[in-house]
């Protein structure tokens, strides 16, 4: 039933769904070319949240895709990204990560700039032609900006619908789980996984391996069997957007044993209810695990790494013991060094490191291929994933696809 053609990086049925994607699609440089420009260059990107920039003047640097940005609330504190670049000889403008300005200068020639992107200073004046004026020259920006439940994200394309058509589906999941952006950020835990970018949304969202690959340090840390989930279920939005959702894990404090000192799984702020992985494409996670809740940020590095920028959250109302245990989960499990981290990586690097062989192929075949939504454990996620991928950068033809409303690639 399916053929797998060695030409076709991404492989549909008939009706447009896939079942499989080529390697080449993580290590040919010229596909990632046209990433930073058709998506990166053009979507909603997840640029840090509204809490980092608090008052007129803070700012953070970034990256959308590969593009250096800042991102500032200005004196109106209406937040604005920029384009991490001096207009006269093209140098990095900001180098902090984060802080607070009056105005922004260039360490190269100091060409100075207001908040709002301005060129308002040039030092030695007099040297320039009569037809020079500042006035003629401000910072590149972004002409998008819009913060949802308190993420902020922006956008190149001037023609694309609002941050909410985009989302669609996924918009009310959004709100619920950051509960309208009353969060608090508890700090960052980031690391650089030797994969592309892809790797990493296809692993956050695939549903079938948590119970396989963590499943030896699971079982050691749990001291008990470690089951696929049930009652799960996986949709894949419009626009490549996925949700998984299954019931909260809730292991019993008094049944742990204290020698371990090990919180793993221990859920102490909510007695079920649900969990969630979103996958905003193209670079942002929204989790809720457990007690772990916390924001991905995907910055890719080259075709074969990316940065995940990891914004460690709480709800302002947690007691004080509820954000320490939240930050030590997370810690523990999806920080730097926690232990599905360190599988995951070991995943996606063994994927990278294979991309190169004769047989390159990525099967997507979970699930029925027709459906858009199902069991947690299937592949649908994946598939619509690599659908707006190939659509994103013109290797999938629109025409053969039912258009969904709000779709916008
Ligand atoms: S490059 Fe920035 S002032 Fe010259
Ligand atoms: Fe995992």
């Amino acid at each position: 039933m399916y053929e797998i053609d060695d030409a076709q990086l991404v492989s549909c049925t008939t009706n447009g769904s896939v079942y499989a994607v080529d390697h080449r699609i993580y290590i040919d440089e010229e596909l990632y070319r046209q990433e930073q420009s058709n998506i990166f260059g053009r979507l909603w990107v997840l640029v840090g949240l509204e809490s980092e920039i608090p008052n007129p003047g803070s700012f953070k640097t970034t990256y959308v895709g590969e593009r250096p940005v800042i991102v500032l609330r200005d004196e109106k504190s209406a937040i604005r990204v920029f384009e991490n670049v001096c207009v006269h000889r093209g140098a990095k403008l900001v180098r902090k990560n984060c802080g607070t300005a009056k105005s922004l200068t260039c360490l190269y020639h100091q060409w100075n700039y207001a908040l709002d992107g301005r060129l308002i200073g040039v030092p030695m004046p007099s040297g320039f032609p009569a037809s020079f004026k500042k006035e003629d020259f401000r910072l590149s920006e972004l002409p998008r900006v819009a913060v949802l439940a308190g993420l902020i994200f922006a956008a190149y394309d001037k023609t694309l619908p609002s941050l909410e058509e985009y989302l669609s589906g996924v918009v009310p999941l959004i709100k619920e789980v950051l509960r309208d952006g009353e969060i608090e950020l508890l700090g960052y835990a980031n690391h650089r996984v030797k994969a592309n970018w892809k790797l990493f949304v296809e692993n956050t969202v695939d549903g079938y391996h948590p119970a396989l690959l963590h499943k030896p340090i699971q079982s050691n840390r749990m001291q008990a069997s470690y089951r696929p989930r049930a009652g799960g279920t996986c949709i894949a939005f419009v626009n490549g957007h996925n949700v998984l959702k299954f019931p909260t894990t809730v292991v019993d404090e008094k049944t742990w044993d204290p020698a371990l000192d090990l919180p793993s799984l221990l859920c102490k702020s909510r007695d079920g209810g649900w969990d969630y992985v979103m996958n905003l494409f193209p670079n942002a996670m929204l989790l809720l695990l457990g007690d772990m809740l916390l924001v991905r940020q995907l910055i890719p590095r080259g075709v074969s790494a990316v940065d995940v920028i990891a914004y460690d959250l709480a709800y302002k109302d947690d007691s004080e013991d509820i954000k320490r245990h939240r930050a030590r989960t997370v810690g523990t499990q999806l920080g730097t060094a926690g232990v599905a981290s360190v599988d995951d990586k070991y995943a996606m690097e063994a994927i990278q490191q294979a991309s190169s062989c004769s047989y390159r192929k990525t099967l997507l075949l979970r699930g029925d291929p027709e459906a858009r939504d199902g069991d947690s454990n299937e592949e649908f996620s994946l598939r619509g994933l690599y659908e707006a991928w190939g659509r994103a950068l013109g290797i999938l033809n629109k025409g053969g696809i039912p258009a969904q409303s709000q779709q916008i690639i």
